[in-house]
């Protein structure tokens, strides 16, 4: 029942995935088995957040067949270079322990290392030689995206941005759009603590008889992204999927507009300055 986006590639994405940021060891292995086991089917993992094997074991131990679950990894700033990233991204396949990766996107574009093409044009590659399926990028701003389409010719599928109510990124999201590209929001619940207290969302939350969360979430479904919530605890997980049984209103999408403070909220981390390796 969860809707899917399209990509300007074919690429299919359910609208909730499970985020796994920070989500380690043998106790991540069980958090991603349980969400699968819930019923996510897109996982969202990262070569820096040195959990492949952690995901790629639960994927491959799930039960589900291989082609129901969609991976994500993302290419690190430290292996832009065409032939590292290419080492990288089958490195990410071998820690996975699976055949191909369905989505690779770019980390970061960390804009002063001016290798971001370079890099893109090695997931075309890796694409091209099936080692990846579907590529994209993630924290890119519209001047990245504009560079990779006019040196390449090819358009990224996805960009995964920090999105939750306080920073609504309005601007990129029109710009994804007009361009086919899937808009995956990264801490879809923002600074979960401060966010889960506001008063507006627990007014709006308390109407419809839902979880600020979810009222969140439903949020995210209704303006069109791709959100990937990450929890530890199975029926948080069940809960965060449970999303079509209830419908915001005008007033309340508006009421949630209005939350909107990108002058008094700038990215947790600013694609033009902030660079990962
Ligand atoms: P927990 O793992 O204990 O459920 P972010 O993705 O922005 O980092 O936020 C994730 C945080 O939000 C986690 O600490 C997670 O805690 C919490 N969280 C996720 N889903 C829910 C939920 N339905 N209700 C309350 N907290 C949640």
């Amino acid at each position: 029942i969860t809707p899917m986006r399209k990509a300007n590639d074919g690429l299919e994405l359910p609208a909730t995935g499970f985020g796994t940021y920070k989500v380690n060891g043998l106790a991540g292995v069980d958090a991603v088995t349980s969400a699968i086991h819930q019923g996510y089917r897109l996982i969202d993992s990262a070569f820096n957040y040195e959990n492949e094997g952690v995901v790629g074991r639960a994927i491959r131990e799930s039960g589900v067949p291989r082609d129901e679950i969609i991976v994500t990894s993302k290419l690190p700033g430290r292996h832009h270079r065409h032939d590292e990233a290419l080492l990288t991204i089958e490195e990410s396949i071998c820690r996975m322990g699976l055949d191909y990766i369905d989505l690779y996107l770019i980390h970061w574009p960390n804009p002063s290392q001016g290798q971001y093409v370079e890099a893109w044009e090695a997931l075309v590659e890796a694409r091209s030689r099936g080692l990846v399926r579907h590529i994209g990028v993630s924290n890119f701003l519209p001047g990245h995206i504009d560079l990779l389409i006019r040196d390449t010719g090819v358009t990224p599928a996805v960009n995964q941005i920090e999105l939750h109510p306080y920073f609504q990124q309005k601007a990129q999201r029109a710009y994804d759009d007009a361009h086919g590209i899937i808009t995956e929001a990264w801490s879809p619940l923002g600074r979960a603590n401060q966010m889960l207290r506001d008063p507006d969302l627990r007014r709006i939350a308390a109407k419809h008889g839902i979880s600020v969360v979810q009222t969140i979430l439903r949020w995210h479904l209704q303006i069109g992204d791709v959100a990937i919530p990450k929890s530890l605890n199975p029926e948080r997980q069940r809960q965060n999927l449970d999303l079509t049984a209830f419908e915001l209103d005008d007033q309340d999408m508006a009421d949630i507009a209005a939350l909107d403070n990108p002058e008094g909220y700038t990215f947790a981390q600013n694609p033009h300055w902030h660079e990962e390796a």
